[in-house]
């Protein structure tokens, strides 16, 4: 009985249970965009944003789980030349991934406060970081403008400083020295479309689609 039974799960393709669970753990998936592609017009049209969205984020969704299911097998082999040159994939699309996660909850559309200031805390220590909100948003925008090919510009939080700090970090660095609570993608696939090589007027626009209160409910967090 019981060896039949085994074989007719075999041939139906049924594999351990352990596996499965560490198939299911690892995988990752597309986040649902929290509004409509067309929701941040007219500062970030919604061909850049369904392109973004469902082409570039996937791409790393997907190069991740591949690598992701690659490097089961080489435990599985206990192949470790293969683990190490997994690492790179890993890093990248599942940097990708986390990114772009981050980036999607950061931007809202004018209707769900999107461009509303900041207040409280947040504007509190924006202001005693750089003077003004203003002085604030030129920084970051001359550093954004100054990374050189792709890359990302961050406003972070220190934990070790207890101070808000301006990052960048070009192609595949990550941000570790702080805790991110705004990501700007400024790579080509975010605003050539639109903005054609002018990365300052993409930059000039994302502030009035800037979801303030997700960055303050992550600067709370951090605290
Ligand atoms: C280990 O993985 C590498 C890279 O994928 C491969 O070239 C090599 O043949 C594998 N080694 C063994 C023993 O399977
Ligand atoms: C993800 O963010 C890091 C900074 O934390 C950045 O260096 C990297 O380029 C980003 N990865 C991708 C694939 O966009
Ligand atoms: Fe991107």
């Amino acid at each position: 009985m019981l060896s039949i039974a085994t074989r007719s799960l075999k041939s139906s393709g049924f594999k351990p249970a352990v596996r499965c669970l560490a198939a299911v753990r690892t995988k990752v998936t597309l986040p649902d965009l929290p509004y409509g592609y067309d929701a941040l017009e007219p500062y970030i049209s919604t061909e850049i944003m369904k392109l973004h969205h469902s082409k570039h984020h996937q791409a790393y969704v997907n190069g991740y789980n591949q690598a992701e299911e690659k490097l089961q097998g080489s435990f599985q082999a206990g192949n470790l030349t293969e683990q190490i040159s997994l690492q790179n994939a890993i890093k990248f699309n599942g940097g990708g991934h986390i990114n772009h996660s981050l980036f999607w909850k950061n931007l809202a559309p004018k209707s769900a406060g999107g461009g509303d200031l900041p207040q409280g805390d947040l504007l509190s220590a924006i202001e005693s970081e750089w003077g003004s909100f203003d002085a604030f948003v030129s920084k970051f925008n001359a550093a954004a403008a100054g990374v050189q090919g792709s890359g990302w510009a961050w406003l972070g939080y220190s934990k070790e400083s207890k101070r808000l700090a301006i990052a960048t970090t070009p192609n595949q660095d990550p941000l570790l020295s702080h805790v991110p609570l705004l990501g700007v993608d400024v790579w080509e696939h975010a605003y050539y479309l639109q903005y054609k090589n002018v990365r300052p007027d993409y930059l000039k626009a994302i502030w009035e689609v800037i979801n303030w209160k997700e960055v303050a409910e992550r600067f709370s967090k951090a605290q």
